[in-house]
């Protein structure tokens, strides 16, 4: 099988990597390329040659516009990294009957409620960010290329940078620290994300009807606040010099915190659909976070 992965180097990408290689002959490509081969989403007709030239079994796309803030002042580049470029993904993928994998966000939600978002209920974004996603979504579907996509949230990962190691980095600098208590969502490790991916892909090369969307995030929510103590607890009891200790956070509300970008409040996911077509029962959230935990230097 061959299969070309694009954004090896995101948080995703770089477990990817690991996770992918025992499938088949890999082509794992950033931003920059490799050896005249194009990486890069926001060069769509260098992105068309390479496919071409490859003619991938498994096209996997781990690469995105991923800062939510900025996107609001750069949706035109997030749109074509997001949208246009998985739409061309998805024409190139259909044109060789291959496979495309792709991952999207809890972001295409609106966040209300208190339920579990499954994959049939309505969306509506809030923010950029979150609508070039959901286009991106919706032009794989159109094109009726074999897709697997996954709805992943809170991704954290020992390479890269996310809330947890931010958490730990401002606890050592600051004297204080406001973490929102009214955002409730699953911190999904990118290891799980990749080892899932690889699993859902076994299954799918010999069952293409499984072909479709997916939730894919780790068992279990929690807010950012609470998340964050969880991170700090872990960090002092291993022995790291804290100002501002777990039990010294201060719980705040997103309206007290105000981003350029609005962020769902409600971003619990259900991943029955997951579990159920790929005979998988996904782990707590904590037990991916704790690996990585002990994983990186605090
Ligand atoms: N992170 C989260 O919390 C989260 C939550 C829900 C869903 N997701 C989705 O999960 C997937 C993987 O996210 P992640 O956490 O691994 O993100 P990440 O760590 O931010 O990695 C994204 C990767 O995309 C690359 N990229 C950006 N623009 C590019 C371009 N024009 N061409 C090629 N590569 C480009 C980045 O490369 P550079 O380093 O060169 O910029 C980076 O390596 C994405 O689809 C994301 O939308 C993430």
């Amino acid at each position: 099988m061959k299969i070309l992965l694009l954004g090896k180097n995101g948080q995703v990408g770089w477990e990817l990597q690991r996770a992918l290689a025992p499938l088949g002959e890999l082509t794992a490509l950033d931003r920059q390329g490799y050896e005249g081969f194009c990486g890069d989403l926001a060069d769509l007709d260098g992105l068309r040659n390479t496919i071409r030239q490859l003619k991938p079994d498994v096209l996997i796309n781990a690469a995105a516009y991923t800062a939510v803030d900025k996107a609001e002042s750069e949706a035109e580049q997030a749109h074509t990294i997001n949208a246009l470029a998985a739409g061309l993904l998805a024409e190139e993928t259909e044109a060789l009957d291959a496979w495309l994998v792709h991952y999207s966000t809890d972001y295409v939600f609106n966040g209300s409620g208190e339920k579990p978002w499954s994959e049939i209920d309505a969306t509506a974004p809030l923010s950029v960010y979150g609508t070039t996603k959901l286009q991106g979504e919706q032009l794989i579907q159109a094109s009726h290329c074999k897709h697997l996509i996954f709805r992943t949230s809170w991704v954290f990962g020992a390479r890269g940078n996310n809330f947890a190691k931010t958490m730990l980095r401002l606890a050592k600098e600051r004297d204080s620290l406001n973490v929102i208590n009214d955002q409730i969502g699953s911190p999904t490790g990118a290891e799980l994300l990749a080892d899932v991916t690889a699993h859902a892909l076994r299954v799918a090369v010999q069952r293409p009807e499984v072909s479709g969307l997916y939730h894919l995030v780790a068992k279990g929510t929690v807010s950012w606040f609470d998340y964050a103590r969880l991170v700090l607890d872990f960090a002092e009891k291993s022995g790291v010099a804290l100002k501002v200790p777990a039990d010294a956070v201060t719980p705040i509300l997103t309206s007290q915190f105000p981003t350029p970008a609005q962020r769902p409040l409600n971003s619990r996911m259900n991943a029955n659909k997951l579990e159920s077509t790929f005979d998988l029962s996904l782990p707590s959230w904590q037990s991916g976070l704790l690996r990585m935990l002990n994983e990186i230097t605090l």
